[in-house]
């Protein structure tokens, strides 16, 4: 069996039954599986187990903390005992915020949100976010990791200028992430999964591509196979 492919697959599940299924099919392909918020409010710290199943695939838990740095510490030490491979904070909680994530769950990556891709530049300039929205990204990632983040999350279309800013040792995540030919849904600026890797991404959030096919296990293992063959 080869190296599972740098993907993880969100388990935008309506389901407990529906996620671990997706996760078990998709386990033997990819590194990850990501449990969103929806998931883990609906279901709580069961759901790791369940989609982690026997297979010890990594999860990463997408809560997007933010929140008071007592607060996020407490909320980190929580989830940091389920042993999720990375777990996220928003960016914008600032760095005593994202230290606290960070000194709080030691086995865990704390990858910081940069800006929401739902946001547009008038949105930022409402909420008082100095644009453009890629220099906002490139400054707000340089400040979560000086706080000890050792990943980031961002949008295909910053990784290469984020990586140029943050160096090589740092997790670059990307979602948007759509196989060539593959519906974007709600998505609107995407890239390929080769595109985002040769950019300088680590680790691909890809969601429907694989979960919305008739067969999730073959739909994972066509894009691992593609990434293998190009990189
Ligand atoms: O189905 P799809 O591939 O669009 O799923 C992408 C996943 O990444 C979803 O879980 C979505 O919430 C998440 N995400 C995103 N864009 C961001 C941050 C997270 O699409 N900026």
């Amino acid at each position: 069996m080869s190296t599972p492919a740098p993907i993880a697959v969100a388990l935008d599940a309506p389901d407990l039954e529906t996620a671990a299924r997706w996760a078990g099919l998709v386990t033997p392909h990819v590194s990850t599986v990501k449990v969103g918020l929806e998931l883990y409010l609906r279901y709580g710290p069961d759901v790791i187990a369940s989609v982690r199943g026997a297979s010890g695939v990594q999860v990463f838990l997408d809560l997007k903390l933010h929140d008071i740095p007592n607060t996020v510490a407490g909320a980190a030490r929580a989830v940091a005992r389920l042993r999720p491979a990375i777990l996220t904070v928003h960016a914008a909680g600032g760095p005593a915020m994202i230290k606290a994530a960070v000194d709080s769950a030691p086995h865990t990556k704390i990858a910081a949100v940069t800006v929401l891709t739902s946001l547009s530049e008038s949105d930022l300039d409402r909420i008082g976010l100095i644009g453009p929205a890629d220099e906002a990204v490139r400054r707000l990632s340089s400040m979560a990791v000086e706080a000890g983040a050792t990943a980031l999350v961002c949008s295909p279309h910053e990784v290469a200028a984020v990586r140029a800013e943050v160096g090589p040792a740092i997790t670059l995540i990307t979602p948007g992430v759509r196989p060539p030919g593959a519906d974007t849904q709600d998505q609107a600026r995407v890239a390929t999964p080769e595109r985002a890797l040769a950019d300088g991404a680590d680790l691909l959030v890809i969601g429907r591509p694989i979960t919305a096919s008739p067969d999730p296990g073959a739909a994972a293992a066509a894009i691992a196979s593609a990434l293998r063959r190009t990189t």
